[in-house]
């Protein structure tokens, strides 16, 4: 979507600011590139809606499976009519109702993370007379998954209870991650569920991995090639020849770059010889991964109102919040800003939708619109009242 694009929307459309715009059209296009490259090692894709929860019913036509990681996740997917056996329920933690609901979905497949969840899991399956397949989180060391014994031994007691069918292993290791640290995993796991294949002789296994893939975001960032990381994903993969399925976890690699942020310049003033432009949004609705008090510059455009007209002079664009960590852009080159302006801040479809501080200082949460060719720009979310939810039960301490 074009500067250009999206002043006409803006300006011709009335949308509430600040908002975040979704280009459907750009992340549909994606999702087909990133599986043409996983077509050369036979691998699934899976869309892990944490990125995004709004995309799904987009995405539904092109991306095969969901990783689903919390009761919440679950309803919305439910909400939006999402098929069971394209639903991976994940999560650390997974009460016994969690399960139990997951199992009447019914979804598809379910992790388990710890010896606990195993437990209730199996008490849960035993009421139901469907089959379920699981996949066994391996830790990479933090809180998430069981260490290796843990896993072979639920493998094992799994072969005990006909409403379970062990579909593989599932591992995630961090996001935003440099490098190829799939050289050094993707051995580790094969090694793995070799030995899971021996022992319990499942041989429609897969392997759920997610790599983390990075995405850029700021200037310096190499915007060059945005498929270079699956690419190089794909080939090491399809050189293994590994006799199971690998599918491929994503969240950010799939959902940033088709989201915009668009704030509205609100006040323009100098001090102490620095220019600032006040915004009618702020960092509660902004999460750059690896940002911090804009050390690093994102991709803004100014879309202004009249003729931008005068020399370029660097400003500081600031955030609504009542706070000196309320700044977006450090230093940003501008001509002649106005109140009424946009600003655009690009890359923003993963994670700011769900990530971001909200409820701080109990402004609005950001107005929501999706966008493509055919269906034009569609609301699917007003602007939020925070105050609402800071402000709790009133009848229960407000005097009448
Ligand atoms: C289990 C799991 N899979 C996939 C992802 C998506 O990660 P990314 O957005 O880096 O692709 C996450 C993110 O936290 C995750 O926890």
């Amino acid at each position: 979507m074009t500067k250009e694009m999206i002043r006409e929307m803006i300006e011709q459309n009335g949308v509430q600011t600040p908002c975040y715009l979704f280009d459907v059209d750009e992340l549909t296009d994606r999702v087909r590139r990133i599986q043409e490259e996983l077509a050369v090692c036979g691998s699934g894709l899976c869309f892990a809606i944490k990125a995004n929860p709004f995309l799904i019913p987009a995405l539904d036509a092109v991306i095969p499976k969901y990783e689903v990681c919390s009761p919440g996740e679950l309803e919305i997917c439910r909400a939006v009519c999402i098929a069971g056996k394209k639903i991976i329920f994940s999560g650390v933690v997974k009460s016994e109702e969690d399960i139990r609901t997951a199992l009447a979905y019914p979804v598809e497949t379910i992790t388990v993370e710890s010896y606990r969840q195993w437990q209730l899991l199996k008490e849960c399956a035993a009421e139901v007379d469907r089959k379920t397949k699981v996949l066994l989180r391996l830790s990479s060391g933090a809180q998430f998954g069981m260490e290796r014994e843990t896993v072979l031994q639920v493998a094992e007691e799994l072969k005990a209870v006909p409403q379970l069918v062990f579909g593989g292993l599932h591992y995630f290791a961090g996001t935003q991650r440099k490098g190829c640290k799939y050289e050094k995993e993707l051995p580790m796991l094969a090694e793995l569920m070799g030995e899971l294949r021996e022992k319990y002789g499942a041989d429609d296994m897969i392997l759920e991995y997610g790599p983390g893939l990075p995405t850029p975001y700021f200037e310096g960032d190499s915007f060059e090639n945005p498929f270079e990381g699956i690419q190089n994903l794909a080939a090491y993969i399809a050189a293994q020849r590994y006799p199971f399925r690998v599918n491929i976890e994503l969240g950010r690699y799939i959902a940033a770059s088709c989201g915009h942020y668009v704030t509205r310049i609100v006040d323009c003033k100098t001090a102490e010889e620095r220019n600032y432009c006040l915004v009618d949004g702020g960092i509660h609705h902004v999460v750059y991964y690896g940002q911090n008090m804009a050390m690093r510059r994102p991709i803004v455009h100014h879309i202004a109102a009249g003729e931008p007209d005068g020399e370029e002079q660097e400003y500081m664009i600031c955030g609504s919040l009542c706070t000196f960590a309320d700044l977006l852009v450090r230093g940003l080159p501008l001509r002649n800003p106005q109140i009424g302006d946009w600003l655009v801040f690009d890359q923003i479809g993963a994670y700011s939708v769900t990530e971001a501080a909200y409820l701080f200082l109990s402004r609005n949460l950001p107005a929501v619109y999706l966008y493509s060719k055919e269906k034009g720009i569609r609301s699917v979310r007003d602007s939020v009242a925070a105050w609402e939810i800071n402000a709790g039960k009133l009848e229960t301490y407000v005097r009448k």
